[in-house]
């Protein structure tokens, strides 16, 4: 853990479903809020709860202001999968969770003319605080000196299997200027395919324009995403949702193979030199 990480009993404020079993989740925890930055996460428990005994690692999905614009809490932006979000579905306003945070690295504080964010399935939760830093809509983070993301113009693919697993995008189209592009692998909604057919023309459409790719999802969509980014030779930066433990850099249960010089390669661990890596560093094949 960093000196800035903090572990605490942060208070549920509100929970809303954001569509087929996907919820947004408010938890009021302001020392927190006001540290953490885009692409970091946090780890998640319920107290005194042995089952599941281990806290579950979720992103950032935004900082929540009071009127004065001082951050006093967080949103997290949830699928329901197993033990911890099948208990947090169920979560009531006054109810507590177990957090602790500021996680990882973050998004690096790229300056690009155009940032594209492709994200797959839940993978979109990061994409909210990244638009709104890059498109200098909201600032993250104690350190007024810090390097920000800045883009000129922002986008986000999103891709999903089917409609019904569409998110309430509400908070995505609210931020100014941040295009956004659906599609779904059965047609039923926004553009009939995957996220790389998508991406494929907008790498190409502004020749001399700088871009830079920010991807978060499903580790094969991932994969494609870096292996098309590298064949048009441009930046990309991949947040993976491997597995953790305990979140801090202590049991080596989320270790990733990451590319070393000559050939080599090297496990590093997601929750410490990750969750963001660059695309081209990882051996896609081993993971
Ligand atoms: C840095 C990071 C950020 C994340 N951010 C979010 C987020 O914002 N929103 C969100 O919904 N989820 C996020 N995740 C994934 C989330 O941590 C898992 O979905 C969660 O741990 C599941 O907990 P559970 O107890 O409900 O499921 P479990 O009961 O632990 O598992 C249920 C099933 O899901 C599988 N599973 C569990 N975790 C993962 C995983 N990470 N990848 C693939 N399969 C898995 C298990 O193998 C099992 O089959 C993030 C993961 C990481 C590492
Ligand atoms: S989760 Fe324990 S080292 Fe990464």
């Amino acid at each position: 853990m960093t000196a800035s990480t903090r572990q605490i009993e942060a208070q549920v404020v509100e929970l809303d479903a954001l569509c087929d079993e996907n919820y947004r989740v408010r938890l009021s925890c302001a020392e927190l809020a006001q540290q953490i930055l885009p692409g970091q996460f946090f780890m998640l428990r319920k107290p005194g709860c042995t089952d599941p005994l281990l806290g579950r690692p979720f992103a950032l999905y935004d900082t929540v202001l009071d009127e004065t614009g001082r951050a006093v809490g967080i949103d997290v932006g949830f699928h329901v999968v197993g033990k911890m979000t099948g208990i947090m579905e169920e979560l009531i306003p006054g109810d507590t969770l177990e957090i602790w945070g500021p996680l990882g690295n973050g998004f690096p504080a790229v300056q690009t003319d155009h940032l594209i964010q492709v994200a797959g399935g839940i993978g979109y939760t990061p994409f909210v605080a990244t638009s709104r830093e890059a498109l200098m809509q909201k600032k993250y983070g104690t350190e007024t000196d810090r390097q920000r993301i800045q883009a000129k113009k922002a986008s986000l693919i999103y891709g999903v299997r089917e409609k019904r697993f569409c998110a309430d995008m509400s908070d995505l189209s609210d931020i100014a200027g941040l295009d956004i592009q659906l599609c779904t692998e059965d047609g039923t909604a926004g553009h009939h395919g995957l996220v790389t057919d998508l991406l494929q023309p907008m790498l190409t459409e502004n020749p001399g324009e700088s871009i830079i790719v920010f991807t978060c999802g499903p580790v094969r969509m991932m994969q494609a995403v870096a292996c098309l980014c590298a064949d048009h030779q441009t930046e990309c930066w991949v947040s993976l949702e491997t597995p953790m433990a305990c979140g801090f850099g202590a049991c080596f249960s989320c270790v990733v193979p990451i590319k070393q010089a000559e050939g080599e390669w090297d496990y590093r661990r997601s929750c410490l030199e990750g969750p963001v890596f660059p695309g081209s560093e990882i051996l896609w094949e081993q993971m």
